[in-house]
């Protein structure tokens, strides 16, 4: 069709030169610079004509409940098994896309992958483009082709969907992803709000969805589909959730019925809604290139665990040696706060992994204490994407590195008085010009600096590294706390673990989301609520990294608890159920019957006992025992190496 139309315009362009040749005899110039011009006109149209320019092709979902849009957390979503339900996650991936033409020819896509987060607003996904012409279905996978499913999750680059940072699904003690995450809570029969948590995982569960979808490519086009989340309830199967704890949850095991209901209703839950030209691309934003590293320093050779997800490093604040270097001597420097008398050290001290040792909250060079309690500070490249603090109110760690200094719980200096005292310094105006490229003193520089200098603390080299490298053995005990903490509290399928991984999970011990792990039915502190104002996020606080946890007592926000025995005692008995509590710990709320009530997962003195020897084995030395204060020297900075580097 397209061949056909070729021949003509050719024909155009030749009877449209025949005419002008003879006439511009005179004005050969003229001439020359006509043909050009009729000869640029056309060859774009030419080469349109004959060889069709591929569009660009993506696919956006819409998530409703039923006919309204979803809302996170909104406990008002009626099933029909009459459950009254909510969702706070919805997250999966889609792969492997295929087109059938009008014809029935076939289009595969086999490297195509997408993370779809319902609640986040991340849902579309780009696909390869492809010939204009009507096309009839779309078909793809809910799941992962095995290749990925099983390849090394540090594989991934930093903003890659399979980075376990960037998708909080993988399962990293099976082997795998969960591929189809679905969270919420819902009323029970005695109106009190209990947990479910469907993980739909493996091969087996992977789900083809196929979808009438006519449609007609004539230039960039966005499919628009609809994920009705009240299908994933029922549609094949009908979904119930009742006091059977079997039906609060489900990690896909080769017996659960459960899940493979799931994944059949969630291929029915997707619909083909319209095809529609994409907006023309200058509404995208444009590329922002990194600027190259100051001249004359030299770049920091950070080593990044191979077992670790790969971070997200600021691309506007590169590590070089100079950098990191004032970043270490700032960080001990008490000329930082008022009456010169505490640094960040004060209250993060290296032997603590950087927490304040034994102090539930830190007390401030003015004798007032703040409201939380200091948090380790390691592996920080890997918290770009949830912010920092407990409620990650400061988006960039450089902000976090400097706030301290001028807030009046803590360092109390303006940021001037800072700056003039540095500048006033013998030393650090040319320790800054090296860092930096050129001279000049600035609280952002300050800033900049410390972020350098935190990105280094990376911690890897626990006990529980070097089995994971197969160059150590656990004990028996430690063993037996590993398998209670990766292993699900399932006692209606005789799952007895402790169900720590949910938001522990991975190499790096945290998920980075905001959570309530049910300390109070309503939390003092708003915790997230207090940065988003979302009622919803009341009493949510980051997962914490269980990562040196032996070191950094008392612990939660608050640091209410003083040893890790009291902190399995709120696991295993006294979870509260908040508002807001984590559908994950909100499943082992149980009321009724009389003889099944419990709040927590029940943990007996034997496995407590493992568990804390388990997470001794994320003790890392090496880390604990950095050396302290930089002096001006030419040294660089230590403690960045680990064994296992890639
Ligand atoms: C008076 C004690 C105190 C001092 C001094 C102090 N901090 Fe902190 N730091 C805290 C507390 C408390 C928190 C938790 C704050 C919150 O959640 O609101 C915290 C949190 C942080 C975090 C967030 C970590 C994460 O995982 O999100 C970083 C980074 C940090 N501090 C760096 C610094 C730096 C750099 C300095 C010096 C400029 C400093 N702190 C000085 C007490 C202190
Ligand atoms: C639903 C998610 C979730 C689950 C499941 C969970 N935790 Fe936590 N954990 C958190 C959050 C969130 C915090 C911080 C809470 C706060 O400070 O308010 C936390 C805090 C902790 C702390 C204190 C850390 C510190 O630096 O202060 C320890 C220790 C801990 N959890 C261990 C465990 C163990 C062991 C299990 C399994 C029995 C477990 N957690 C299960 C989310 C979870």
């Amino acid at each position: 069709m397209f061949r056909a139309q070729a021949p003509g315009v050719v024909e155009i362009l030749d009877s449209e030169m025949e005419p002008i040749a003879p006439a511009s005899r005179p004005c050969p110039v003229r001439l020359s610079a006509l043909l050009l011009g009729i000869v640029a006109a056309f060859v774009p149209l030419l080469a349109a004509a004959s060889q069709p320019a591929p569009a660009a092709l993506s696919v956006s979902i819409v998530h409703t409940f039923g006919t309204t849009p979803i809302r996170a957390e909104d406990v008002s979503c009626r099933t029909a098994a009459g459950n009254t339900v909510s969702i706070s996650r919805l997250t999966y991936f889609l792969s492997h896309f295929a087109l059938l033409t009008a014809d029935g020819a076939r289009v595969e896509f086999p490297q195509t992958l997408g993370l779809i987060n319902a609640l986040t607003g991340a849902v579309s996904i780009d696909l390869p483009p492809v010939a204009p012409g009507p096309y009839s279905v779309l078909e793809f996978d809910i799941g992962l082709p095995e290749a990925l499913n099983h390849a090394d999750p540090a594989s991934f680059g930093p903003t890659h969907p399979l980075n376990p940072t960037v998708n909080n699904l993988h399962w990293s003690w099976q082997g795998g992803y969960v591929f189809l995450a679905i969270e919420g809570r819902w009323v029970q029969p005695d109106d009190a709000l209990g947990g479910y948590s469907y993980h739909i995982a493996t091969e087996a569960h992977r789900t083809r969805v196929r979808l009438q979808a006519p449609f007609n490519i004539t230039g960039d086009t966005t499919l628009r589909l609809k994920f009705d989340a009240a299908r994933l309830f029922s549609s094949v199967h009908t979904v119930a959730i009742t006091s059977d704890a079997a039906t609060h949850s489900t990690h896909s095991g080769k017996d659960d019925p459960l899940a493979g209901h799931l994944a059949a209703n969630a291929a029915a839950a997707f619909s083909f809604v319209s095809a529609a030209r994409t907006p023309p691309a200058s509404a995208q934003r444009p590329h922002r290139a990194a600027p190259p590293p100051p001249l004359g320093t030299t770049p920091f050779p950070l080593a990044l665990p191979k077992h670790f997800p790969q971070p997200m490093l600021p691309l506007d604040n590169p590590l070089t040696v100079q950098g990191v270097r004032l970043g270490q001597r700032l960080f001990y420097e008490q000329r930082l706060s008022a009456g010169d008398a505490q640094s960040c050290a004060s209250c993060h001290q290296p032997d603590a992994a950087f927490a304040d040792a034994g102090k539930a909250l830190s007390i401030g060079v003015s004798g007032v204490s703040g409201s939380r309690n200091a948090m380790p500070l390691f592996n920080l490249a890997w918290s770009a994407d949830s912010g920092f603090t407990w409620d990650g109110r400061r988006a960039r760690l450089r902000d976090q590195a400097l706030a301290p200094i001028s807030d009046p719980r803590e360092m109390h200096l303006p940021l001037d008085t800072a700056v003039a005292r540095l500048s006033a310094d013998a030393t650090y105006p040319d320790q800054f010009a090296a860092a930096f490229g050129s001279p000049g003193i600035t609280a952002d520089r300050v800033g900049l600096a410390i972020e350098q200098f935190l990105l280094t603390l990376i911690s890897a080299d626990s006990k529980f590294d070097r089995v994971l490298a197969n160059t150590e053995q656990f004990t028996p005990q430690e063993k037996r706390g590993q398998f209670l903490f990766v292993t699900e509290f399932d006692p209606a399928r005789g799952q007895l673990g402790a169900d720590c991984f949910h938001c522990h999970g991975g190499n790096l011990f945290t998920d980075h989301q905001f959570r309530s792990s049910g300390l109070d039915v309503d939390s003092a502190d708003p915790g997230r609520e207090g940065v988003t104002d979302r009622p919803t996020d009341r009493g949510r606080f980051k997962t914490p990294s269980l990562r040196n946890i032996e070191r950094t007592a008392p612990y939660m926000h608050d640091g209410r608890f003083a040893t890790l025995e009291a902190v399995l005692e709120h696991y295993s008995e006294h979870i509260q159920p908040a508002k807001t509590l984590d559908p994950n710990l909100a499943k082992h709320i149980v009321t009724a019957p009389a003889d099944k009530r419990r709040a927590g997962v029940k943990l007996s003195p034997d496995d407590r006992a493992a568990l804390i020897a388990f997470l001794k084995t994320l003790t890392d030395d090496s880390f604990l025992q950095r050396p302290g204060p930089a002096a001006p020297s030419p040294q660089p900075p230590t403690g960045t190496s680990t064994p296992q580097t890639r």
